[in-house]
């Protein structure tokens, strides 16, 4: 499975040797996460997982998760952030193969509207359910109020003892409220590694287990992280995709001065994909005050809308494509006998072609505009190319945060609002 990269829509502003003056700075930064002596490299635990993580590990999770296939309709997730992003990346892109079986995977805890509390009580009111919390710290807000809640419905629908057998719990070996709580109450746990932050953490039990429920193949998935982790191993510019977008955004920031990557996608499956992205980037890199701030749009979609401003707008943004190379689906466009709207002159085109040419003629616009662009041509999506894909921008965002010369694996500003609403709350 192979992303490639175009950067003929950048030509006009970055060249050769400006990627080629990056070398030592790109040399810097590979060695830096290489060697774990980088900031943060406590947290550099990810960049081996694909081929270091406990195998027995990945099979009690296929185990769990055929247990919690045949047992329950709908299976909740509790998290968020690094917590359910990626989880939620991957069931989306596959949903649309029509791999995804029962049960109805629902993921609550993200955020703290009673709405959605309400809507996910009443929506599994007369169903069986089995929940997953999922929280490194163990002691999120969002997650824990969520699960209060979740967890009056388990004890009122199956009693204190059977419901115990409704959770699985993913956490801290020992840090947090979470693990005391699943030992005193025998209830199945996953670890989260301790040299795996949040948003790195897809490829653990926190990502892997709502996977395997949902019928994902995870072990394809850590296959393709695994071509992803030797392939991008390699400290060369001109052979490593990953190091050569690293190095291209960074560009764009430094010598050109954008302050915006807009992730466009032309397939709306690819908006949990885009939302994982902009909490990897922006929690990784936004530091010190500096940093790319990601953001997204879907087109066709978001050509009526945003469209106007990427293409008149401030010079502010760059612009990512996301695009597949092979269409997750097909359509022919039907004929009409009467062709009211005059469109027969597509008949029998496919629509992913149509689609196709919305996108490359939007690329050239923006470009001759003045708009810089990166595409990412990605081959195709199945478990393993998204494993592959969750590995690309993992270590693009390594590099770029040492190229940045911050520490991409904290979140300190993360925890300012935090300290704020408690001391609000409790006052
Ligand atoms: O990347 C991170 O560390 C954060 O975004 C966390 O994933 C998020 O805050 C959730 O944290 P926790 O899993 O501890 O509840």
């Amino acid at each position: 499975m192979k992303i490639k990269i175009n950067h003929e829509l950048c030509k006009d502003w970055l060249n050769e040797k400006d990627i080629k003056n990056l070398i030592p700075k790109m040399t810097a930064a590979h060695e830096a996460l290489h060697q774990h002596n980088g900031l943060g490299s406590e947290y550099t635990g990810w960049l081996s997982l694909p081929e270091n993580h406990d195998k027995m590990e990945l099979m009690r999770i296929n185990d769990c998760a055929t247990e919690i296939r045949k047992k329950c309709e709908v299976f909740l997730v509790i998290g968020i952030g690094g917590s359910y992003l990626g989880a939620k990346t991957a069931i989306d892109l596959l949903e649309s193969d029509g791999i995804i079986g029962a049960p109805i995977v629902l993921f609550i805890g993200n955020t703290l509207s009673a709405t959605k509390i309400k809507q996910v009580l009443a929506f599994i009111q007369n169903k069986e359910v089995i929940v997953n919390v999922i929280s490194k710290s163990g002691k999120t807000l969002e997650p824990a109020l969520a699960f209060r809640f979740i967890y009056g419905f388990l004890l009122e629908k199956y009693g204190k003892k059977e419901a115990m057998k409704h959770i699985v719990i993913t956490t801290d070996k020992e840090k947090g409220l979470l693990k005391p709580f699943a030992l005193e109450n025998n209830i199945p746990t996953f670890e989260v590694p301790d040299d795996v932050g949040g948003r790195f953490s897809v490829l653990t039990a926190v990502g892997l287990l709502p996977m395997a429920v949902a019928g994902i193949n995870i072990q394809d998935i850590m296959d393709g992280a695994l071509e992803g982790m030797n392939e991008y191993a390699v400290n060369d510019i001109s052979e490593n995709n990953c190091y050569r977008y690293a190095a291209l955004r960074y560009l764009m920031y430094k010598k050109l001065q954008k302050k915006i990557e807009l992730f466009a996608y032309y397939e709306p499956n690819l908006g949990s994909f885009a939302e994982w992205l902009k909490q990897l980037f922006g929690e990784s890199e936004g530091k010190q005050l500096q940093g790319l701030f990601p953001a997204s749009v879907c087109n066709t979609t978001d050509l009526h809308s945003l469209g106007q401003y990427v293409q008149n707008g401030e010079r502010i943004l760059f612009e990512t494509t996301l695009w597949i190379d092979k269409p997750m689906n097909n359509l022919k466009v039907p004929t009409i006998p009467d062709d009211y709207d005059k469109l027969n002159y597509l008949t029998g085109k496919d629509v992913s072609w149509i689609n196709r040419m919305a996108m490359q003629g939007t690329v050239e616009a923006h470009y001759a505009g003045g708009i810089p662009g990166i595409s990412l041509n990605i081959e195709e999506i199945s478990a393993f190319g998204i494993g592959k894909m969750f590995y690309f921008f993992e270590k693009a965002c390594g590099i770029g945060g040492y190229l940045l010369e911050i520490n991409p694996f904290d979140q300190p500003g993360v925890e300012d609002y935090k300290s704020n609403m408690l001391n609000l709350l409790k006052r």
